[in-house]
């Protein structure tokens, strides 16, 4: 059971629960149909399809069962603008394993936002869920998306062909994780990546 102390604080980032003034913020991201792209999700076509989206984000604030989801508004702390949000999903107690997610606003892509935010949700996985492993799932036309993960020290562990029929099309998906122990190592040799220097005691690996 996890039932953080918000807000989660990154270097450039508040990390805290949706709020009900959120809302515009929100709906000028989320009702974008170019930002649903490659996900499951479809924009909503007004206001009230976004305030309910907010609605649902509002409530997802710990993770007590198997399901359930932490989704979490960041805001640039140097201008208080809300640029996206961040998730992180408890996929299995019995297996100690979770999934993260991410999407930001168009205007505030391309400064390491959703990496910095997606790292803070492995912190929250695996230092206070004490999970196992953490995955990240994509579309595999997502490059941008896989980009993050790479960039998180992530592997890509899967591609699957075609298992997917995703409006209209069927679609690869690309599965991305990274272990616990992965984690720590990779924090512990202070690098953002390079899984595979070190074995899972944390040992250099010769080369
Ligand atoms: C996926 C998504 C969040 C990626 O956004 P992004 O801005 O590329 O990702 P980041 O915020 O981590 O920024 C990384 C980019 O900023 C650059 N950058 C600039 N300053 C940086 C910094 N301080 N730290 C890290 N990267 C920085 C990086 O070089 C990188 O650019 P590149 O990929 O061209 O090399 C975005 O495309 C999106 O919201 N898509 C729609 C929703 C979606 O598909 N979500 C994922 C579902 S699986």
């Amino acid at each position: 059971m996890l039932t953080p102390d918000f807000p989660l604080r990154t270097e450039r980032l508040d990390l805290r629960p949706f709020q009900p003034s959120d809302l515009a913020d929100l709906h000028a991201y989320f009702a974008d149909p170019a930002v649903h792209r490659y996900l499951y999700s479809e924009a909503p076509t007004d206001l009230d399809g976004s305030r309910a989206v907010l609605v649902r984000r509002q409530e997802r604030t710990a993770l007590r069962a198997k399901g359930d989801v932490i989704q979490l508004a960041a805001v640039d702390r140097r201008t208080g603008r809300l640029v996206g949000d961040v998730v992180l999903i408890w996929t299995s107690p019995e297996h100690r394993q979770g999934e993260i997610g991410y999407l930001l606003h168009p205007d505030h892509r391309g400064h390491g936002y959703a990496t910095e935010a997606a790292a803070a949700m492995l912190a929250l996985g695996f230092d206070q869920l004490d999970l196992h492993r953490i995955t990240g799932r994509l579309d595999a036309r997502n490059t941008a998306s896989a980009r993050v993960l790479e960039r998180l020290g992530m592997r890509r562990e899967a591609h699957l062909r075609e298992n997917e029929f995703v409006k209209g099309e069927w679609a690869d998906e690309v599965i991305y994780a990274q272990l616990a122990w992965e984690w720590r190592a990779r924090r512990t040799a202070g690098e953002p990546g390079a899984p595979g220097r070190v074995d899972r005691t944390g040992a250099p690996i010769e080369t």
